[in-house]
């Protein structure tokens, strides 16, 4: 396989996207401009087994065989390249059904901010993501993922554990709703990202871009 930005194009936009946006009908989430730590962490997850493994997690089974074929440079360069693109504000779905976003707040505010921070921009120290930039249907679907063991199961992953410990907390599926719409609406105005592109020199997102997750290892 080729190096950062030609893999991108020739491996990685066959599922996510030309631009990273995503693919729901495969659901494949948005990773444009997503932290390359963050990418880093996980498609080295992918690669050992700790994520995409469980029979069950099917898109997992989707991603992990290619995280397979990478070597460690080639993950690097990649994440690199997936950090550079521009981050894409998502819309809200039908997959969202009548949440409540006060309620979301309020959750998100007890239970998410002290380590996804109050804006879902992450926190590279705690090795937990932003948020922000994430379709509602993957949101869903990570947080049952969590949840189910499908995701955050293997003792040895310690950013895994944790999360799956704090998904305990989401305890009805109106509550997983209500959060996820809540995060949705940290999201800058969509079109903003777009402007952001066409600058040529903002890589992030605004509000995304002093954060530590910046900062590739
Ligand atoms: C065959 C389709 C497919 C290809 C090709 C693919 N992915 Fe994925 N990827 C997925 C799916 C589906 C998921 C969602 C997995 C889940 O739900 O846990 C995913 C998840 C991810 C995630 C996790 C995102 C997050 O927020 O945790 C990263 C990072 C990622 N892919 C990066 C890449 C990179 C980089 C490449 C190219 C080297 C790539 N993917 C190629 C289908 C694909
Ligand atoms: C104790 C710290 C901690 C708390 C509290 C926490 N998280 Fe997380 N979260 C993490 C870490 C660390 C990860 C990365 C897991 C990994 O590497 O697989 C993560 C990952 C996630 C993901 C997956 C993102 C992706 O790109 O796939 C979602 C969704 C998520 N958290 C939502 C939440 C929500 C909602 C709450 C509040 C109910 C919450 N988290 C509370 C630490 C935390």
């Amino acid at each position: 396989m080729a190096a950062g930005g030609d893999l991108f194009g020739s491996v990685c936009a066959q599922c996510h996207g030309p631009q990273g946006q995503g693919n729901e009908q495969l659901k494949a989430p948005s990773i444009a401009g997503r932290p390359a730590w963050y990418v880093m962490q996980q498609l080295r997850n992918f690669r050992m087994g700790r994520r995409g493994s469980h029979p069950s997690d099917a898109q997992g089974l989707l991603m992990a065989p290619i995280a397979k074929q990478l070597s460690d440079e080639q993950i690097k360069a990649v994440a690199r390249k997936v950090e550079s693109m521009p981050q894409i504000t998502p819309q809200m779905t039908a997959a969202l059904q009548s949440p409540d976003i006060e309620e979301g707040k309020f959750l998100f505010t007890e239970r998410c901010m002290e380590c996804h921070r109050y804006n879902a921009s992450g926190e590279l120290t705690f090795g937990s993501p932003p948020l922000t930039g994430l379709q509602d249907w993957y949101l869903l679907a990570q947080i049952d993922k969590f949840k189910t063991g499908m995701r955050g199961v293997d003792p040895s992953d310690p950013y895994g554990t944790k999360m799956k410990l704090s998904s305990q907390f989401i305890e009805s599926d109106q509550s997983k709703h209500d959060v996820v719409a809540f995060i949705l609406s940290l999201n800058p105005p969509a079109g903003h990202s777009a402007d952001a592109a066409a600058d040529g020199a903002v890589k992030v997102a605004e509000g995304n871009s002093n954060g530590p997750q910046n900062a590739a290892r």
